[in-house]
């Protein structure tokens, strides 16, 4: 049995037409469901639905052999012992900065809400800027209209959220998208079974399409 581990929301709509393409179907509809787990069309292949934060632990402790999860996540995670063999391409966007649209930052030390705490460490020391890290699960947006944070760190895809809200992208921080990750030992475990499927995926993000 391969156990692929799927991330709900904008990446697991990008990543089922992507399983189409490599010959795996869900048995019952991933939106409709309540269900965690799901058979497919290949008997030996099983699918796990989960918050995407989730994805890099399942995979490290073996409860899934393979994950789809998005870079901002790996980026952010404790959890090293997986391999990160494909970057997929799919639920592209971007890690930003953002504040109030027309206000410039403070110019001393200021306060940044993110979920993504790690990188924005990483990206305002880089720039040797003073922040206060606070961090946030959702709703960034939020933070600078009520006065929680000067900026933000956030990815942004369409900018309709940040616009929505009345905040402006600011500086690039990374190109996100999402990336298949396998657990060590069932790469070695189940070495011919997870090649096949790396080769597929792989065919179908290089668009030459080879299914299962
Ligand atoms: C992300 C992100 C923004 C939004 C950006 O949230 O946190 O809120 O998408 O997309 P846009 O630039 O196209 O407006 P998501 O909808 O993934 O939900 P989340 O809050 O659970 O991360």
């Amino acid at each position: 049995m391969i156990t692929i581990a799927l991330t709900k929301g904008r990446v697991l709509k990008e990543t089922l037409p992507l399983l189409e393409r490599v010959g795996i179907t869900s048995l019952e509809d991933l939106n409709s469901s309540r269900k965690l787990v799901f058979e497919t069309n290949h008997p030996h292949i099983r699918l796990l639905l989960l918050r995407g934060v989730d994805v890099p632990t399942y995979v490290q402790f073996g409860s899934a052999d393979v994950g789809i999860v998005g870079k901002d996540l790996l980026l952010e995670t404790e959890c090293t012992e997986f391999y990160e063999p494909l970057d997929l391409g799919i639920a592209p966007c971007k890690l930003m900065t953002a504040g109030l649209k027309g206000i410039s930052a403070p110019s001393g030390r200021i306060k940044v809400a993110t979920k993504y705490v790690n990188s924005a460490a990483r990206f305002y020391a880089s720039k040797g800027r003073q922040v206060d890290i606070i961090k946030l699960y959702g709703a960034m947006e939020l933070a600078p209209v009520l006065d929680l944070a000067d900026e933000i760190v956030d990815i942004v895809d369409t900018g309709n959220t940040l616009k929505a809200n009345g905040l402006e992208p600011r500086e690039f921080i990374g190109e996100i998208s999402s990336r298949l990750i396998v657990n060590r030992a069932s790469f070695k475990s189940k070495h011919e079974q997870i090649e096949r499927l790396l080769t597929a995926f792989r065919n179908e993000c290089d668009q030459s399409g080879s299914a299962l």
